[in-house]
């Protein structure tokens, strides 16, 4: 009977299992974002709101509503011309080298730069990692109607060199870890990368940045190796037969998670 139950329990999580990624996929649709994409749809339309016969090149700070204070905005309104030819030198957080394209091509492009603040780990969770700094987003979109809400992306790509972000106040480490630089695509994908200069990402294409802890892996395979440890000690002599008597109530080891943005 108990055996039935647990082989019961584990179909249902591995049905779970295959059928997370679906539910995933389907987020993708218009319908249902996901909360981090709602916001940066939201963030679009206020970050237009800071433009009142905005000259280009200037960057205006834009005003967030009441329940997303903490997280700050800034539109920056190019021609797609002027960013290929002269880049950014300096836009908050990124420099925005030489050599930079949107796909699809519009004549003129707000970038709209997001920082997070203290609501970075509410939209971008990652388990067992610290995040050091807030998540800054880089985003672009068509300038040509200022108006215009729930514009699709434009997708930028640094053709040349890579365009690079310098975190001010990154937290240290905690002990025995290593601080990486983590990039969110817009599809919810990350991936990590280091960080030079102690403060420096770098990134070939729009999305959202941050740096965290890294290592936790080794820690949970340290973790992982005592417990096989232990697993193994307990192969210990039942009547004249050996048997393994930690199979099945193995404790597992209990990763925490912290988020301190
Ligand atoms: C989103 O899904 C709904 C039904 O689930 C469908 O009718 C609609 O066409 C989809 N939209 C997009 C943009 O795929
Ligand atoms: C915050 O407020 C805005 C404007 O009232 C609303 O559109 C948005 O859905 C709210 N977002 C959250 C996360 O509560
Ligand atoms: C973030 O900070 C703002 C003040 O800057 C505060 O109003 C808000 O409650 C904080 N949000 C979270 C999730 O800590
Ligand atoms: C933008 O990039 C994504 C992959 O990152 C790709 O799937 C999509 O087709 C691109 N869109 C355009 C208009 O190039
Ligand atoms: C957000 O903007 C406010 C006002 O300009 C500033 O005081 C605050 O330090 C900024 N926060 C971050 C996280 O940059
Ligand atoms: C940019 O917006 C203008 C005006 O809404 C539209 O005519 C044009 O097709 C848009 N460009 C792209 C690439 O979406
Ligand atoms: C990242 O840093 C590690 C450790 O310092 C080094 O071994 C590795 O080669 C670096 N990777 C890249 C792509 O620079």
């Amino acid at each position: 009977m108990g055996l039935l139950l647990q082989s019961l329990s584990m179909i249902i999580l591995l049905m779970w299992f295959f059928c997370l990624p679906a539910l995933r996929a389907q987020s993708t649709n218009g319908s249902s974002l996901s909360p981090a994409r709602a916001l940066d749809a939201l963030l679009q339309a206020y970050a237009y709101k800071a433009f009142h016969r905005p000259k280009t090149g200037i960057p205006y700070e834009g005003a967030v509503p009441s329940n997303l204070t903490g997280i700050n905005i800034t539109a920056l309104r190019l021609r797609s011309g002027s960013l290929f030819r002269y880049g950014v030198a300096k836009y908050n957080e990124f420099h925005i080298p030489k050599g930079v394209s949107e796909q699809p091509y519009v004549k003129r492009l707000v970038l709209v730069y997001q920082n997070l603040g203290n609501r970075s780990a509410t939209y971008y969770q990652l388990s067992g990692y610290t995040y050091l700094t807030p998540v800054l987003g880089l985003l672009a979109y068509n300038a040509s109607n200022l108006l215009a809400t729930d514009l699709p992306e434009l997708n930028i790509t640094a053709t040349r060199d890579p365009i690079s972000i310098r975190f001010s106040d990154v937290k240290s480490a905690p002990d025995g870890a290593v601080a990486k630089c983590v990039q969110f695509d817009l599809y919810g994908q990350h991936s990590f990368s280091n960080v030079s200069s102690n403060n420096q990402c770098s990134t070939i294409q729009h999305g959202h940045f941050s740096i965290v802890k890294f290592k936790h892996r080794k820690k949970v395979q340290q973790m992982e190796r005592a417990a096989d440890v232990g697993e193994a000690l307990h192969m210990t002599t039942v009547g004249n037969t050996k048997a393994p008597a930690a199979t099945v109530t193995r404790t597992q080891p209990v990763l925490e998670t912290e988020y301190a943005p």
